[in-house]
């Protein structure tokens, strides 16, 4: 596979064909890409909400009526699935515990020693974020973007075209999918789906800085 020429062919879409539906099987690939995302120190401070009807959609682009999002609501309405990716609200022990809980279960700390050692390194740049940096937040959400990398890269190595969506109000969409209560916060919205003939970006040339600007080799 020539990875490149996907990245070169990937673009953000526009407008979406509301009669063309993604396979229920790919959209099994999507959420293994999602679920199997790296994360630091295996945190996955993660959820995702998948909509795939009408009024699932509807209620996701409840929040883009609004300038100046009100151009992402039809992308929203007319595409296959929605996700919302989601950021947890805390990086408490008890998420903690059940990350060992379930490394341990899969088999990946064999000792009493190695579970504790795992566990303490994992505390430890937890507790860097909590208590030093103090950015807990942003380094959830910073893995959360890991996760809409790998979505939008495999959608496009799938044939399914995508838009990544920051434009929306999280304050309507908190509320809307009652994302507080679950101790989640949405972060950012991934569109998916097929393009229309009004996907004015399919046939724009892309704008990338020159590679001497943006890669170093030392
Ligand atoms: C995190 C993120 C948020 C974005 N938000 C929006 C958005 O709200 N609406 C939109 O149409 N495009 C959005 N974009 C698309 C970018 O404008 C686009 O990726 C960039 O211009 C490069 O173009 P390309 O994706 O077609 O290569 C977003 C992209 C990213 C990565």
């Amino acid at each position: 596979m020539d990875i490149a020429r996907i990245a070169l062919s990937r673009h953000t879409c526009k407008a979406y064909d509301p009669n063309r539906r993604i396979p229920a099987e790919q959209i099994e690939q999507l959420k293994t890409l999602l679920r199997y995302a790296p994360s630091s120190v295996n945190s996955q401070p993660w959820h995702f909400v998948i909509a795939a009807t009408d009024e699932a959609k509807q209620r996701i682009a409840k929040a883009t009526t609004q300038p100046p999002y009100a151009s992402n609501a039809p992308k929203i309405l007319n595409a296959s699935h929605v996700v919302v990716l989601c950021a947890r609200t805390s990086m408490d022990d008890a998420h903690l515990a059940a990350l060992l809980q379930l490394e341990e279960e899969a088999g990946r700390l064999p000792t009493p020693e190695g579970k504790e050692m795992q566990h303490k390194g994992r505390s430890f740049y937890v507790n860097l974020h909590r208590f030093d940096i103090r950015d807990t937040q942003d380094w959830m959400e910073k893995q959360v973007y890991l996760a809409l990398g790998s979505l939008l890269l495999g959608a496009a190595t799938l044939g399914i075209d995508a838009t990544p969506i920051e434009g929306f109000d999280p304050r309507i969409l908190n509320e809307e999918l009652g994302l507080c209560a679950r101790g989640l916060t949405s972060v950012v919205v991934a569109a998916l789906g097929y393009r229309s003939g009004e996907d004015f970006n399919a046939k724009l040339p892309k704008a990338r800085l020159p590679v001497e600007t943006v890669i170093s080799e030392i």
